[in-house]
């Protein structure tokens, strides 16, 4: 699985940019199911067909990035975030854009800290001058972090394992799946997450499922004086019971508790103080979807090298696999009269 997860996480797609790591997960999956199709927004669906109720597990393809706002006569290029990007982590961080431009992040002088913000900073490619910056990048030209995936052990570090370690994680389970499912299976790889769940909103409204799960990372709380929190790397994926985006359904959360326990899966319980996934936009389509979430634990979320560790990830395989063989009790779609 590290050669798929390194592949992922190093490939290009910020928020509505996601054609390659499309591209790349749907030639990875196409194997394991009945049929992939796209949609309008550039959401990934691979079914595997089967009765009602119809299980939807999401993970998005996109990943935080920064957008050229401005190129001045010197090349010096300014930036604003796509997705939930903290200014203050960028200073000396490389960036690169989708034809393979690399440029530096850097900073105009400033008195303290406090005051680094997005008006402050500014990319350096090496551009001597408005025309030779703009032969390789336009205003609202996407650079994403650019880090490379490294194996510590019994734990990788990348950029942008926010969420592509889940598309891992259900191209793996995909694999997995025995031959006859009591239920039909959809893993969708959504768009635009990171702007605002919203991949997952049309992605749920086309599909109807019974049952939506999103699959991403969570944050931990097992690093030096971190904000409490009761989930840790290295002690299974967390099954999450809210965030700001979702209440989890209590079906699927005791279902998936159930299910870890019989199967000796190790996981956690999780409450996010902050954040969300696509179980938020999914829980909310049409008529309702009971919905719930399987997160694997990261340090460092939305920092350049985020972390996570190899047993969780296997783990949250071995839960979605068993999840899928499970026959799930009968929903209604939400939307019949
Ligand atoms: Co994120
Ligand atoms: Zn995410």
């Amino acid at each position: 699985m590290e050669a798929l997860i390194q592949e992922l996480v190093e490939t290009y797609g910020p928020s509505g940019e996601e054609a390659a790591v499309r591209e790349l997960i749907k030639d990875k999956i196409k194997e394991s199911v009945d049929r992939t199709f796209t949609d309008n927004m550039g959401n990934l669906f691979a079914l595997r067909e089967g009765p009602a109720p119809l299980l939807m597990f999401s993970a998005h393809m996109d990943e935080i990035g920064v957008i050229v706002t401005h190129i001045d006569k010197e090349g010096f290029m300014r930036i604003a975030p796509v997705g939930g990007v903290n200014a203050q982590m960028l200073p000396g961080q490389r960036v690169i854009f989708k034809n393979g431009t690399v440029a530096t992040i850097y900073h105009e002088k400033i008195k303290d800290r406090k005051e680094l913000d997005w008006s402050k900073l500014y990319l350096d490619g090496g551009a001597a001058s408005l025309e030779q910056a703009g032969e390789r990048v336009r205003v609202g030209d996407v650079a994403t972090l650019h880090q490379p995936f490294v194996n510590l052990g019994k734990r990788y570090m990348a950029k942008a394992m926010d969420d592509r370690i889940g598309c891992a994680v259900l191209v793996e389970a995909a694999r997995r799946l025995p031959r006859s499912l009591p239920q039909g299976v959809c893993f969708v790889f959504s768009v635009q997450e990171e702007v605002g769940l919203r991949g997952a909103t049309t992605a749920a409204y086309r599909l109807k499922p019974g049952y939506g799960f999103a699959v991403d990372v969570t944050a931990v709380g097992d690093t030096p004086e971190a904000p409490l929190m009761a989930v840790s790397l290295g002690k299974g994926p967390a099954i999450k019971v809210m965030d700001r985006s979702v209440l989890s359904h209590p079906v699927v959360r005791d279902l998936m508790i159930e299910t870890a326990e019989k199967e000796k899966i190790p996981y956690q319980l999780e409450v996010l103080e902050y954040g969300g996934t696509d179980a938020g936009a999914i829980h909310l389509s049409r008529g309702g979807v009971p919905s719930g979430a399987l997160s694997i634990p990261c340090r460092y979320v939305h920092a350049p090298s985020e972390m996570v560790d190899a047993a969780d990830v296997r783990h949250a395989v071995t839960l979605i696999e068993k999840l899928s063989a499970l026959q799930w009790p009968s929903t209604g779609t939400g939307d019949e009269g």
